[in-house]
C-alpha cells in the first residue's frame, strides 16, 4: 500500500457565522491564542507524514497563501532587530520540505465541490487522500485524530472517517451515520445522511472533519447532485462510495472543538489558554474573578 502523502484542506467557505470579523480576514486565519486556526490542522496533517497540503481556497483569502509561504523581508527585520527567536515561529523547520498548493474555488458550491477540485493535483499512483476540515480543532492526548484514522487505513486498506457522539438537538448540523459496531471504537458504515431532521437521523454519531478516503471518492463526487442546502455534499459522495467500497468510522474520544461556531471557538481558546504554561495561572485567576 502506498503511503498517503497528500492532504486536502478546504478553506473556501464564506465564514458567515463570524461576520463582520471575516469580512476582510479569512475565518481560518483567526487566531486561537497565537496561531491561526488553520495551522493546527496543517500540523496534524504533517504528523502522519503528509508531503503536500492542497488548500482549496478563494481569491478573497490571500492571507492564507501569505501565511504559508516564506516571508524573507520579515525574517530579515527580525534578524536586524535581534529577534531571531521568532523566525522558527514564522518559518517552522517542519514546513521546510512541504509543498503548499493553492487551488481557487471560484464559486462556493459546497464541500463536495471544493474537494473535487483537488483531483488534478493527485499523482497517478495515489490510492487515498487525507481530508481535514480546519474548523474542527482536535487536541490530542496521545495519538492525533488523523493518525488514528491513518493507522486504521494501513491496517484495513478501507476508507476511514472520524465520528463523535452529538447531542440530539445538534444532530441536524452534521452528517450522521448508520453503522454497526466492529470494535469498541470502530464501526462499519451502512448509510450516511447530511443534516438530517432529528426524526430521520439513523444514530447519534456524527461525522467530524477528518477523513482518509480512497481515491474512488473523486468518481463518487462526479456522481452526486446538489443535496442539503443546495450544495454538493461530501457526505453524499461517501454514500455513493458505500455502494462499491467499505467505509469505516472511528470514534474519537479526545477534545474536539467546532471552531466554525462562536461557542466552539471561544471554548477552544479557553481550553488552550488554560493548557498554556506561560499564561494559564493568570487566565484562571481572571476567569475566577469574572465569575465571582
Ligand atoms: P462550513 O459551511 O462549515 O463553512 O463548511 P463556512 O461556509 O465557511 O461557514 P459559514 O457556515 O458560512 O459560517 C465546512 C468546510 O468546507 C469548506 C469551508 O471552508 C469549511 O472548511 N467549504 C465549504 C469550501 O471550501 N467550499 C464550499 O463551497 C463550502
Amino acid at each position: 500500500m502506498k503511503p498517503v502523502t497528500k492532504a486536502i484542506l478546504p478553506v473556501a467557505g464564506l465564514g458567515t457565522r463570524f461576520l463582520p470579523a471575516t469580512k476582510a480576514i479569512p475565518k481560518e486565519m483567526l487566531p486561537i491564542i497565537d496561531k491561526p486556526l488553520l495551522q493546527y490542522a496543517v500540523e496534524e496533517a504533517l504528523e502522519i507524514g503528509i508531503k503536500e497540503i492542497i488548500f482549496i481556497t478563494s481569491h478573497a483569502k490571500k492571507a492564507i497563501k501569505r501565511h504559508f509561504l516564506q516571508n524573507t523581508d520579515l525574517e530579515d527585520s527580525l534578524v536586524k532587530n535581534g529577534k531571531e527567536d521568532f523566525i522558527e515561529s514564522i518559518n517552522p523547520k517542519r514546513f521546510k520540505d512541504i509543498k503548499f498548493t493553492f487551488v481557487d474555488q471560484d464559486e462556493q458550491k459546497g464541500l463536495g465541490h471544493a474537494i473535487s477540485l483537488a483531483e488534478p493535483f493527485l499523482d497517478k499512483d495515489d490510492e487515498a487522500v487525507a481530508i481535514l476540515l480546519p474548523d474542527d480543532l482536535f487536541i490530542a492526548n496521545g495519538k492525533s485524530c488523523l493518525q488514528t484514522l491513518y493507522d486504521l487505513y494501513k491496517e484495513t486498506s478501507n476508507s476511514v472517517i472520524a465520528i463523535n457522539e452529538v447531542a440530539e438537538n445538534k444532530l441536524s448540523n452534521y452528517g450522521v451515520i448508520d453503522a454497526s459496531k466492529i470494535s469498541r471504537s470502530t464501526f462499519q458504515i451502512h448509510g450516511i445522511i447530511e443534516k438530517p431532521k432529528l426524526k430521520d437521523a439513523p444514530s447519534n454519531m456524527a461525522v467530524c472533519g477528518r477523513y482518509i478516503l480512497s481515491r474512488s471518492i473523486f468518481k463518487s463526487l462526479n456522481n452526486i447532485e446538489p443535496g442539503a442546502g443546495g450544495e454538493l455534499q461530501l457526505t453524499d459522495a461517501i454514500k455513493d462510495l458505500l455502494v462499491s467500497e467499505k467505509v469505516i468510522a472511528s470514534s474519537y474520544k479526545g477534545q474536539k472543538f467546532d471552531c466554525g461556531s462562536k461557542q466552539g471557538f471561544v471554548e477552544a481558546t479557553i481550553f488552550l489558554a488554560l493548557a498554556n504554561k506561560d499564561i494559564n495561572k493568570d487566565i484562571l485567576k481572571s476567569i475566577q474573578e469574572l465569575i465571582n
